[in-house]
């Protein structure tokens, strides 16, 4: 069975992905450097999760750390790499967007470096929804011009894809970039809306509401984007970009009384401007997904935010 390094693996997504891989009888190596942008907990108790399956190794180490980077690829030498980590978040890019040229930018040079140096088969990378920018023209194709991004994550994201296609072009490295759309699901990052939602509506506090609850998302439960990822790690394409969402727009209004429905309680709002960096709309155009990689999301909106509000529920890390 295939070697895959795993980068970002304490992290929401990556969680999820190395579960399905370790369930598929991957070998799997984790890494991550367990910062603190959200509770840390939370990304101990992921790894915990991961460390009860016996083809998983993890160690804590910095894609900023070529020496580190190094010794990793030597002794696990994968066949194909997933860079997953990032610093994510739009609005925190407004207030640290240094921290995204160095892990996004720099980091992702790196991962890259080393899959040239030893012959990784193929790198497959987290992009994002957010390449799309102000883009009018919805739904969002991978074949739309996207030079327009509004925030400086959206910029570094952009610029894996760049940088991506040059290492294809230069050293014949396969690369497959994948456009996130709003992902959430059970361990969800605790900064994004649905969780805070359902964080402070179960503790009877407002939530701040942005663009007055007028804003649209193409939300993608986290299962749909891991079947997406290892369709991508089988193909192998030699130079491709892909958007995983789930095809269909929510306005974040609905979001919250789904929460409000599930959790029987009633939101506070404080409604907002929408905040510089935000997007209004987001929604997927998945029809070359489908095509090339059989993508096709399973679980509406309703769905997933029960499934969420009920790992929320039983879970003791909130
Ligand atoms: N969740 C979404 O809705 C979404 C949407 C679009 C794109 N993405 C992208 O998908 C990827 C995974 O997102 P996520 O939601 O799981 O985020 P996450 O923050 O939960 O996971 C990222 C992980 O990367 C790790 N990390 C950060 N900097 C690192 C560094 N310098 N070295 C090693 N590890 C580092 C973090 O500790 C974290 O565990 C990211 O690249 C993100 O930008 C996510």
């Amino acid at each position: 069975m295939e070697k895959i390094l795993v980068t970002g693996s304490a992290g929401f997504i990556g969680m999820h992905l190395c579960q399905k891989l370790l369930k598929e009888g991957y070998q799997v190596f984790g890494l991550d450097n367990m910062n603190d942008y959200y509770d840390i907990i939370i990304k101990e108790s992921r790894i915990k999760l991961l460390k009860d399956y016996e083809n998983f190794n993890f160690v804590n180490c910095d894609i900023l750390d070529n020496s580190g980077l190094t010794r990793i690829f030597k002794k696990f030498n994968p066949d194909k790499v997933v860079n997953l980590a990032a610093q994510a978040g739009v609005r925190y890019s407004l207030i640290n967007p240094q921290v995204y040229m160095k892990v996004n930018v720099l980091g992702f040079l790196n991962i890259l470096e080393h899959c040239k140096k030893f012959n990784v088969k193929g790198l497959i990378y987290a992009s994002s929804s957010s390449v799309y920018g102000g883009n009018q023209k919805i739904p969002f194709s991978v074949d739309d011009v996207v030079d327009k991004p509004i925030s400086i994550y959206a910029a570094s994201k952009i610029s894996n894809e760049l940088m991506a296609y040059t290492y294809g072009h230069l050293f014949s490295i396969n690369t497959t970039g994948l456009r996130f759309f709003t992902v959430y699901g059970p361990w969800g990052r605790p900064d994004m809306a649905i969780h805070l939602f359902t964080k402070n509506i179960s503790n009877n506090k407002p939530i701040d509401v942005y663009n007055y609850g007028k804003m649209k998302r193409d939300f993608t439960y986290v299962k749909d984007i891991v079947s997406g990822t290892l369709s991508a790690i089988k193909k192998n394409y030699q130079c491709e970009v892909f958007n995983l969402g789930n095809n269909k727009v929510e306005e974040l209004k609905k979001v919250i009384q789904l929460i409000e429905i599930k959790l029987n309680k009633k939101a506070r709002l404080n409604l907002k401007d929408i905040q510089p960096g935000d997007v209004k709309e987001t929604f997927a155009d998945i029809n070359y997904s489908k095509k090339m990689l059989g993508y096709s999301p399973s679980i509406s909106l309703e769905e997933g935010i029960s499934l969420f509000i009920e790992w929320y529920q039983g879970q003791d890390l909130y």
